[in-house]
């Protein structure tokens, strides 16, 4: 008997805002929100980690979107928006996250084990999918941080690759360490069974590291309008073509701007759900 209280009262650890399983259900009920167990949880540095959760059965979203994720706090639950770093079709929910030491989610999040339990939001939605852009030949997605998140969704899903010849993803972090997701999106994406094939010769994945040593130094925007990126990868002009060049852009608001700036210079219009253009733009939210 004692061995089982222990096991319910464990649910949701101190760390997280002690909870019982059945007390975050009757939560999850109230809300309208999923109730989902933590599968896989990777730390890459001090300051960013991964985790994964159950897929609730009922939630389709399309690849790109966010959803809000979050804790009990008290008797409510405090929700952030998260984009889903993982593609429509996979079985599981991925999420990549900052750890802030004052952030009022993320201080908790970071504590999170598997076996813990996390509040989803039962409505995906957001800009950055395939379907706010016009046909076009190359995509481009450029990110900083944990702006990266929705693109990791979006190279996966198979439509992405019936719609583009060519995909390039640029991440742009301060120090090395701090690009998340670099082994794979350099060699284990090429061993996939399914992916190596599709995006053999037909993917780039181009990192730029800011404030530290590494190969190819400085912000995406600089080495844009410097034609170092467009040398790099051996593009023929380092302006956007609006007919051909589909552009997604995640990261802090100071550089969705100054690329929106700079996309709509280059004569590339701003694409929306229900009206699709040659760019679209996202926050990367928490952080
Ligand atoms: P920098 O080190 O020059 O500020 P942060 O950790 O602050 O979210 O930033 C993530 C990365 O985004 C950093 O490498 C940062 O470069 C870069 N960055 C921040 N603002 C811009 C911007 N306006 N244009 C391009 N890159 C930016």
């Amino acid at each position: 008997m004692a061995e089982e209280l222990k096991s319910v009262a464990t649910e949701l650890p101190q760390a997280l805002g002690s909870a019982t399983l059945s007390q975050l259900e009757a939560m999850a009920e109230t809300k309208k929100l999923f109730l989902t167990k933590v599968i896989w949880v990777h730390h890459w540095t001090q300051g960013l980690f991964s985790f994964r959760v159950e897929r609730p059965r009922s939630l389709r979203f399309r690849s790109g979107e966010f959803v809000m994720i979050g804790l009990k706090d008290g008797d409510k639950p405090l929700l952030r928006a998260y984009s889903i770093a993982s593609p429509s079709w996979e079985e599981h929910l991925e999420f990549f996250s900052v750890k802030v030491r004052e952030g009022p989610l993320t201080s908790r999040l970071q504590h999170l084990d598997v076996g813990n339990y996390i509040f989803v939001s039962k409505k995906p939605v957001g800009t950055l999918i395939i379907d706010a852009l016009k046909p076009g030949k190359r995509l481009f997605m450029v990110a900083t941080g944990t702006g990266l998140a929705p693109f990791l969704s979006v190279l996966r899903d198979p439509e992405t690759h019936e719609k583009f010849e060519e995909i390039i993803i640029t991440h742009t972090v301060r120090e090395q360490e701090e690009l998340a997701y670099r082994n794979f999106l350099e060699t284990e994406i090429h061993d996939d069974e399914i992916f190596g094939e599709l995006l053999k010769d037909r993917f780039t994945y181009y990192p730029t590291v800011t404030r530290g040593e590494f190969q190819t130094r400085g912000r995406i925007t600089n080495r844009i309008r410097s034609g170092e990126f467009a040398a790099d990868i051996h593009l023929s002009n380092n302006r956007f073509n609006p007919i051909t060049d589909r552009v997604m852009v995640c990261g802090s608001m100071a550089f969705n701007k100054e690329m929106a700036g700079m996309l709509e210079a280059h004569g590339l219009v701003e694409g929306h759900n229900n009206n699709p253009g040659s760019y679209v733009l996202e926050r990367a939210f928490v952080g």
